[in-house]
């Protein structure tokens, strides 16, 4: 690190996807990184320049041959020598044209082509555009020089069409620079789990019996919230799924907000693959509706009884089809806290940890700040942790966790 924080260049070109620059640039200042903007002219068209410099709190740099903060030495340098790493984001097809050919004819290229610090680009163009050999091609040759692209996304274009060319989502690209920045500071200076990938579920589900009513529990979403809190502290890169909640996820975290037992089953059987550790903290249903009604039920004089079908296990089936290496934890909030009938279900279950909370006290678990449980591991271990905030408890948890082998460990 050049600084006493990360310095990062960001080179914006003329891409409509410009727009989120802005929004790049707000999260990288909250992972403490100084951000340096220069704007290709064509940027200009897509890009509020008074907006980054707010934001940036630095001037945006436009000009190869004008003044401005280091002027008097060479321009390109003076904003080379304080960098640690070049993001260029969007980067159009046009730019990466001009940076595999070697054209150095304004600022932001001439950057480029005295870069000696990593180079990282986020492509953002039509489908015809991007999928062209002639930009293969340029890909192809600028990967070999040790360019580092974040593929772009599929999805909704500018033009109104669908398909491969949206730029990658703000948080992969802070992810990505997380990544070749490696002296990101983490906000408790413990880094445990840096370099890991967590995936923590969260929140109640919401089972649907009619457009207006469902089953739902009495979870907060406080607990998971707290061990997203405690993951991110210690330097993991996070993805929360969460049932509804009142609590908003902090920045940095990639949120998938689902409602049913199945969608939080079809959203974590998604991601459960990446994560090196699971935390399974939903409350999720046990019981859904076997079919839910278009329109609201009327009172008939009748009731109204419910026919109810068991959800698939979420947990058991992902303990089922996990990798080597991979940490799952499990919750149980049970009436009463019967050691035996708890070691039976970690086991059953198949996780590494289980975390069991008594649901009978009123003054812990469900909705309140604070919670105590008792820490199983399938080999027979039970851990009590006395009562304490629902953070002191998500930051045991972690340090109750093996840290899995990172692909680094062991090499000579
Ligand atoms: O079996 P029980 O519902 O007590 O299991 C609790 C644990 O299993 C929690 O970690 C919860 O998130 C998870 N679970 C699940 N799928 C269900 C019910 C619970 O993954 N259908």
């Amino acid at each position: 690190m050049k600084g006493a924080s990360p310095s990062l260049l960001l080179g914006v070109t003329g891409s409509i996807a410009a727009y989120k620059s802005l929004d790049l640039i707000r999260r990288l200042r909250e992972e403490g990184v100084t951000v340096r903007v220069v704007a290709t002219s064509n940027a200009r068209h897509f890009f509020p320049l008074l907006s980054a410099e707010v934001f940036s709190d630095h001037k945006v740099e436009t000009d190869l041959f004008s003044g401005g903060e280091g002027s008097g030495r060479i321009r390109h340098l003076a904003l080379l020598d304080s960098a640690d790493l070049l993001l260029i984001a969007p980067a159009s097809a046009n730019f990466i044209a001009r940076l595999s050919l070697g054209v150095a004819d304004d600022l932001l290229s001439t950057i480029a082509l005295s870069a000696r610090i990593p180079i990282l680009l986020a492509p953002a163009m039509e489908e015809a555009m991007y999928v062209h050999p002639a930009t293969e091609e340029h890909r192809v040759r600028l990967a070999g020089r040790g360019v580092i692209e974040i593929a772009p996304e599929e999805g909704a274009l500018a033009s109104g069409r669908s398909g491969q060319g949206r730029m990658a989502s703000v948080e992969r690209i802070i992810e990505a620079v997380r990544q070749n920045l490696s002296s990101l500071p983490s906000s408790s200076g413990n880094n445990a789990l840096s370099g890991l990938h967590v995936l923590i579920s969260s929140g109640p589900t919401y089972e649907p019996l009619d457009p207006v009513r469902f089953i739902g529990n009495r979870s907060s979403g406080r607990m998971g919230m707290a061990l997203v809190r405690a993951a991110r502290e210690q330097g993991a890169r996070v993805t929360l799924v969460t049932g509804p909640t009142a609590l908003t996820a902090p920045p940095g975290v990639d949120v998938h907000a689902v409602e049913t037992a199945r969608e939080m089953k079809a959203s974590l059987d998604e991601l459960f693959p990446s994560c090196d550790i699971l935390v399974m903290a939903a409350a999720v249903s046990d019981y859904s509706p076997v079919s839910a009604l278009t329109d609201k039920r009327k009172k008939n004089g009748n009731g109204w009884s419910l026919n109810l079908q068991e959800n698939p296990d979420i947990l058991k089936a992902l303990a089922a089809r996990r990798r080597p290496g991979q940490y799952l934890v499990g919750f149980a909030a049970e009436s009463t806290l019967d050691r035996e009938k708890l070691l039976q279900k970690c086991r059953a279950k198949g996780v590494d940890l289980l975390v069991a909370n008594d649901i009978s006290n009123p003054f812990t678990g469900f909705g309140s700040s604070e919670n105590e449980a008792l820490l199983l591991t399938p080999e027979g271990s039970c851990h009590p942790v006395s009562k304490r905030s629902k953070e002191a408890l998500a930051r045991i948890i972690f340090e109750n966790i093996p840290l899995p082998r990172r692909p680094s460990d062991g090499k000579q």
